[in-house]
């Protein structure tokens, strides 16, 4: 059990008198199912928000500060340091991936490993960039010497289902380009920074990172209403990101960078290979229980191959082992929020009520706080597993005669972040990938959808997201272009 007591603030580990709130993992270790409990944390306010923005807008200062303006080379230490420590806590953070959030042990040894070599390679991409920064252009007579400067100040939200992999990843280029940052970790998966507060603070001149615990609406919202912030990095939902933009008193001068929801399809041709676009397809909608933004969360599948493909795909969710994260070769694990086999629940039922059904035999069975996942069939546009992101165990197919179809289905939904396309003639795929990659970012093709190798632009259209992500790209969001020009004379 971890109470944490110590928040990060100007370069202190200040210790918390107040209130905390306690924090619990779904995964029990009683019969009962009762839940866990974990540990606590400060159930922080509007005063200690404050607090960290003023010490955020201090060690900034409007440029000025020793962060923003210290030396490439001396910013690289400070990260390659924070990294080395960070390196030495993988068994407590792995440990506590998977009881905050119920992540597998492989998939959370990946998490993290991919986190630490995130940040050797945005110390690698940086330093790149700053040896093309040194070179001159020469333009009609007007010398130019181009790189790049931070924007400010940085407000930071990550998400629960990578609470350290996709904080980081705004986080890391955020600080690495010399902007200051607060942040707070995400609901679910916020005790596995208690064994980094250390390293930030030690890492890290004062200012450069202060970190807040509470809850976001009681923290985030008087930090954005201060009209301070610069850049609002966040990945998780529109609602949340609307409502923080919406308080920014000059959202105009605010820089968004954001990661939101998606309904990535998979579309299934009638020639697709049977055994691998259903074995894409359940590591697409199934890998974490679907609990990804980059997770199938409809599949459509031609009338033609529609029977064969539904038979071994719900036989092959059937079989899919169910246990804890640290249970070897387990694929379904505990889901972390508490209410959330109630809400796919609720879709199944909506969906059955209009005329769904589940093909699977163990779709929508209840145990502990799971619910086992559902392939529904036939899905329509009324149903609303059709329409929301459901973000966990349940697949709506939809079968499809034309592939007009599909694609008008894209072309009008709110979201654009990724397409996994299984087929094989050339002829139709071809043209068919340049018409998907106008309406998302990314066509898999005969693979499910996903987010990395983390060198390759992560992003979206539409409500999907804003600025992009990935070693390369990052970097660029959380900076500007700036110049000095000379005259040959
Ligand atoms: O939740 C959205 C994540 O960006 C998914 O990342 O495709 O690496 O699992 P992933």
């Amino acid at each position: 059990v971890i109470h944490q007591k110590a928040y990060l603030l100007g370069g202190e580990l200040r210790q918390w008198e107040g209130e905390t709130t306690e924090v619990y993992s779904t995964i029990s270790s009683t019969k009962d199912y009762a839940p866990t409990l974990l540990g606590s944390i400060p159930t922080m306010g509007e005063k200690e928000a404050l607090e960290a923005l003023g010490e955020a807008c201090s060690a900034y200062d409007k440029g000025q500060g020793v962060w923003p303006t210290m030396k490439v080379k001396d910013r690289i230490h400070c990260m390659e340091n924070f990294v080395k420590k960070m390196e030495t806590k993988r068994e407590e953070v792995v440990k506590l991936l998977m009881w905050e959030i119920g992540k597998s042990e492989p998939d959370s040894y990946k998490e993290f490993d991919r986190t630490v070599e995130y940040i050797y390679d945005t110390i690698e991409e940086y330093k790149e960039l700053d040896r093309n920064s040194a070179k001159f252009q020469k333009h009609d007579g007007v010398y130019a010497h181009i790189r790049r400067g931070p924007l400010g100040v940085v407000l930071c939200l990550g998400p629960y289902n990578y609470p350290l992999n996709e904080t980081f990843a705004l986080l890391i280029p955020a600080i690495i380009m010399g902007n200051t940052t607060i942040f707070k970790p995400a609901k679910h998966g916020v005790l596995l920074i208690t064994p980094l507060m250390e390293a930030f603070q030690s890492c890290f001149p004062k200012g450069v990172v202060n970190i807040l615990f509470g809850r976001g609406r009681a923290v985030a919202a008087p930090i954005m209403q201060s009209g301070k912030v610069d850049v609002l990095a966040l990945i998780g939902n529109s609602k949340s990101a609307n409502a923080l933009q919406e308080q920014h008193p000059k959202s105009n001068r605010l820089r968004l960078v954001l990661g939101l929801e998606a309904k990535n399809p998979a579309v299934v041709l009638p020639d697709a290979n049977l055994d691998l676009s259903v074995n894409e397809c359940i590591a697409g909608t199934l890998s974490f229980n679907g609990q990804r933004c980059t997770a199938l969360k409809v599949v459509y599948v031609h009338q033609d191959i529609k029977d064969a493909f539904l038979d071994k795909f719900s036989k092959a969710v059937d079989s899919l082992p169910f246990g804890n994260p640290w249970d070897e070769g387990v694929k379904l694990t505990p889901l972390p929020e508490p209410g959330k086999s109630d809400y796919i629940q609720e879709l199944i039922d909506d969906a059955m009520a209009k005329g769904a059904k589940i093909l699977n035999e163990r779709g929508g069975e209840r145990f502990d706080n799971y619910i086992w996942p559902a392939v529904l069939y036939p899905v329509t546009k009324d149903m609303r597993v059709y329409q929301e992101e459901q973000f966990g165990p349940v697949i709506p197919v939809v079968s499809f005669e034309e592939i007009s179809e599909p694609l008008d289905d894209m072309a009008e939904s709110n979201y654009g972040q990724q397409v996994s396309l299984f087929g094989k003639d050339v002829y139709t795929l071809s043209p068919l990938i340049d018409t998907l990659a106008n309406l998302v970012c990314r066509v898999n093709l005969n693979s499910s959808c996903q987010r990395g190798p983390d060198v390759y632009p992560f992003t979206g259209r539409k409500d999907s997201a804003q600025a992009t992500l990935s070693v390369h790209d990052a970097l660029r969001s959380f900076s500007i272009r700036t110049f000095v020009a000379f005259k040959d004379n």
